[in-house]
């Protein structure tokens, strides 16, 4: 980590708008409550519902899925999208602080979407801005909007979130979509298997996590044929590069479990193989073509989700969103 934003000095403080910054702070019913309005842009994705708003989309670390998704979604709402893809192309690299970037876009947008690279940096901007914050993720902390998308797409193919095993696969240390998805996921009885390397081993706080809300867990560094045959959703990650501070150590791990089509002799019918993307090999493209690759349609669920997502947090409600269908 290069530094954080947990310490925020009390002047900076204010009344928090409807940001979403951690997966964690949404109940059972608000997720549900998401995946229905989801639903309905997933029928028809062209609704007017942000005309005349005004979206910055802040992409401090590189992003393909999030970033497009968020700008598509915006546009297919009637918004107007503004933001960058690169910081060094900003004022940010002549030394302007995070706090008086995110108060200037305050002036010009409606609601702010952020990466950032440092865990905390969402929450930072959300005490501090008078417009709703977007966490898009941050360091290797959270990625609440991933989080919703794969909930979106576990609920879309086992036609339930119920009492399911989850196989978490590869990077748990430094993968954030992990870390949202065992929170979101704590309403619905899950078993997680956590299948890493011990270097990338589910961090201790997510294994705490587990324990003080009574989640099943197994952990594993077997990853064959046999020991996935029980999962419902296998959850592949990319071994996170950009996050190692020591390269030969990312050298090492890199390629620990690749997943290949003969690996899938032994798996449930219902079994669908869903990965955040990008990835590097952790699934050789040999998956690609089988009946449990599913990853592809999982990105373009984002869109819909993402949608739900700006609706919220300006206040939009499913009953708006209806009403113009
Ligand atoms: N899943 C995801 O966050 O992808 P990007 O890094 O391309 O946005």
């Amino acid at each position: 980590m290069r530094g954080d934003f947990t310490t925020i000095p009390f002047k900076l403080r204010k009344t928090m708008t409807k940001s979403l910054v951690n997966i964690a702070e949404l109940s059972k019913e608000k997720i549900q409550y998401l995946l229905d309005m989801a639903q309905l842009f997933e029928k028809d994705p062209n609704l007017p519902m942000l005309k005349n708003q005004v979206v910055a989309t802040l992409f401090f670390e590189p992003s393909t899925r999030t970033r497009l998704s968020f700008e598509t979604a915006a546009n297919r709402l009637g918004a107007r999208v503004i933001g960058f893809s690169d910081p060094k192309a900003t004022s940010s690299s002549k030394g302007e602080s995070l706090k008086d970037t995110i108060m200037m876009v305050s002036n010009y947008a409606d609601i702010i979407v952020m990466r950032h690279y440092l865990e905390g940096a969402a929450r930072y901007a959300a005490e501090i801005a008078p417009i709703p914050i977007v966490n898009a993720g941050d360091g290797a902390n959270q990625h609440p909007t991933q989080t919703m998308l794969d909930l979106y797409t576990i609920y879309q193919t086992q036609g339930r979130l119920n009492d399911l095993d989850i196989y978490l696969v590869g990077d748990l240390k430094y993968g954030r979509t992990v870390h949202s998805l065992i929170m979101a996921m704590r309403f619905f009885n899950p078993t997680f298997h956590f299948i890493s390397p011990e270097e990338l081993k589910m961090p201790q706080p997510y294994i705490d996590f587990c324990d003080e809300n009574h989640i099943n867990y197994v952990i594993d560094d077997e990853f064959t044929a046999q020991s996935i045959s029980h999962a419902d959703i296998l959850y592949m990650t990319r071994v996170q590069r950009e996050r190692f501070t020591d390269l030969v150590e990312y050298e090492r791990v890199k390629n620990s479990f690749i997943l290949h089509a003969d690996m899938l002799t032994h798996c449930k019918d219902n079994m669908k193989i869903l990965h955040p993307l990008p990835r590097v090999n952790e699934i050789a493209t040999d998956v690609d073509d089988t009946k449990y690759a599913y990853y592809f349609e999982q990105a373009k669920n984002g869109l819909f989700m993402r949608q739900a997502i700006l609706c919220d947090v300006v206040g939009i409600t499913a009953e708006d969103v209806k009403s113009k269908m």
